[in-house]
């Protein structure tokens, strides 16, 4: 089982371009899952709890609750609207997470895992953490990022965080893909030598944070961060779940067969998922073998800075759907970043890259296939029984872009998966106008070459429409439906062989799908202040 999670989305605020970003990957990640025929399960949800989200439903005057359901609805409306489809939603006000939460403190609590202790320092009521001396910038301050910073001394509940570096060091060195890519491991590593055993502070007084999960043995506490969000991957799988839950069965999904891939940005590895959340899962027993595999992504970014309200260049990805349509927002943000690395959003790449790559060169490949074939031959597609040299050459570029697009996506490379397909398309772009089938229509003698070289095209088209249907499902399925193989998106990779259009098929009435994005004078907006 394909056990597939994102990062819980935080509902302080409204859905930016990030969220859409690692949401629209993991849905591609596990529609490609499902076309290898593998079994797959995608949870994905929202971050509900923590002072922030309080401190803003209060000078709004209205209940927590009742602000993130608002929030929250908008993190829905934005996945129905851009077809990632999640098998699980975790919120974490759900009772069922709540119930998740207090069993494995109180077990954690049991094994001796928790303590109480007086802890006196600076904290920053924004990021709701103490700080440390290396918090301070070069002139000594804590700097504007951390907001307001107050003097506390407060006792709190504390995670022996420090017996698990040990075990969590040789783990990481020990288990090739815990961390991906191989260089945030390696930024990880470097964090676990630099930072001194600590603990960690997981609670904070209710009278500080009422918008919490209570303590189930010390009740004027809430848990808060990270003991509260990160176990969203097991509550929501159905670990310590009561029978009739309706949640997964978690030895089925979180199996050693295959380890739990965690999607996250790269700012949530350390220390939380990196650090905290694998010494959290060590310390509840779960066995190295059945250790999740951290998937780290960068971030986009706005002309080389970071999104943010203060510099009001946040994207809204509902506003970008709406003026480019949803394919062609879907296809960019895994086209135009490297799995991993970050990279700059920029509008007008986004519509070059649909105006080339999809409108220009698939989309004319699809328009010449389908119209020639309607044309000259009725749309029936005959199979060739004689090949020239162009055709063996162009069944194996398509082999050749298959093998190379399946071992991109194997190692989550989106955008070379895509690179891969955009090669056989090229290809078949130019042999088309090498054999010029508008040519051989002229000449009644050249009929069986005719058929030959449109079948080429159409088969080619109708594998570009499977190995595409992750990244472009609605396309993909009009595809199908003008090819008249209204199974095509539910074939799988193992059945991908030349010879997908049965001989003698007719083809349905083609009809553009990716026309070309004309930007007007007046650019649409999409950033929000
Ligand atoms: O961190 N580009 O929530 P969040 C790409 N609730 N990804 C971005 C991004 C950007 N510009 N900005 C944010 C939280 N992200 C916690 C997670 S998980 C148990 C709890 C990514 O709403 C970010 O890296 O701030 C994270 O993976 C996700 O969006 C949610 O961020
Ligand atoms: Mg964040």
């Amino acid at each position: 089982m394909f056990y597939l999670t994102t990062a819980i989305d935080y509902t302080n605020g409204k859905p930016h371009i990030g969220h859409a970003y690692e949401k629209v990957l993991a849905d591609v990640l596990i529609r490609y899952r499902r076309l290898c025929g593998d079994e797959a399960y995608f949870l994905t949800g929202v971050d509900q709890h923590g002072q922030k989200v309080q401190q803003t439903a209060d000078k709004e005057g209205i209940a927590p609750a009742e602000f993130v359901a608002r929030v929250t609805q908008s993190f829905l409306d934005l996945w129905q609207k851009l077809g990632v489809h999640y098998d699980g939603w975790a919120a974490t006000t759900d009772p069922r997470h709540k119930a998740c939460v207090q069993a494995i403190l109180g077990d954690l609590n049991d094994k001796g895992q928790l303590y109480k202790k007086p802890h006196s320092g600076h904290y920053s009521v924004r990021q709701e953490q103490f700080l440390t001396d290396r918090d301070r910038d070069a002139s000594g301050s804590f700097g504007p990022e951390w907001g307001e910073v107050v003097e506390l001394v407060e006792e709190n509940w504390y995670f022996r965080l420090s017996e698990h570096t040990a075990w969590l060091r040789n783990y990481l060195e020990s288990t090739a893909d815990s961390v991906l890519p191989a260089f945030r491991k390696a930024e990880l590593l470097n964090a676990l030598e630099r930072n001194p055993d600590t603990d960690l502070c997981m609670s904070r007084p209710k009278e500080r944070l009422h918008w919490g999960i209570e303590i189930p043995f010390d009740t004027d506490f809430v848990t808060y961060v990270w003991f509260d969000a990160l176990i969203n991957y097991v509550s929501f799988a159905g670990y310590q779940a009561a029978a009739d839950s309706g949640l997964p069965d978690f030895d089925t999904l979180w199996t050693s067969d295959e380890r739990p891939l965690h999607i996250i940005g790269k700012d949530i590895l350390v220390p939380a998922h990196g650090i905290y959340w694998l010494c959290m899962l060590h310390a509840m027993g779960i066995p190295d073998e059945r250790m999740p595999r951290l998937l780290v992504h960068g971030w986009w970014n706005i002309r080389g800075e970071k999104m943010s309200k203060s510099l009001g260049n946040i994207i809204d990805p509902d506003a970008l759907a709406e003026a480019f349509g949803v394919e062609a927002l879907r296809y960019y943000l895994v086209r135009d970043i490297v799995t991993g690395r970050d990279s700059d959003f920029d509008v007008e790449r986004l519509v070059m890259l649909f105006n080339t790559e999809l409108a220009n060169e698939l989309g004319n490949l699809c328009n010449r296939a389908l119209n020639m074939s309607q044309r000259y031959t009725g749309g029936a597609i005959t199979r060739g029984r004689t090949f020239h040299d162009a055709d063996l050459a162009l069944q194996q570029s398509l082999a050749d872009s298959t093998a190379a697009y399946r071992e991109a996506m194997d190692a989550f490379e989106v955008s070379k998966g895509l690179e891969a397909i955009g090669r056989h398309v090229v290809h078949c772009n130019q042999y088309a106008e090498r054999m010029k089938p508008w040519e051989l229509a002229k000449d009644p003698e050249k009929s069986a070459r005719l058929a030959t070289v449109l079948q080429h095209l159409v088969e080619s088209v109708a594998h570009c429409t499977v190995l595409l249907s992750p990244v472009l499902p609605a396309a993909a399925a009009k595809l199908a439906s003008q090819l008249n193989l209204p199974g095509l998106t539910e074939t799988g990779l193992g059945e991908l062989y030349w010879g997908l259009i049965p001989d003698g098929h007719v083809i349905g009435k083609p009809a553009p799908v990716f026309p070309r994005i004309i930007v007007e004078e007046k650019k649409p907006a999409v950033e929000s202040k």
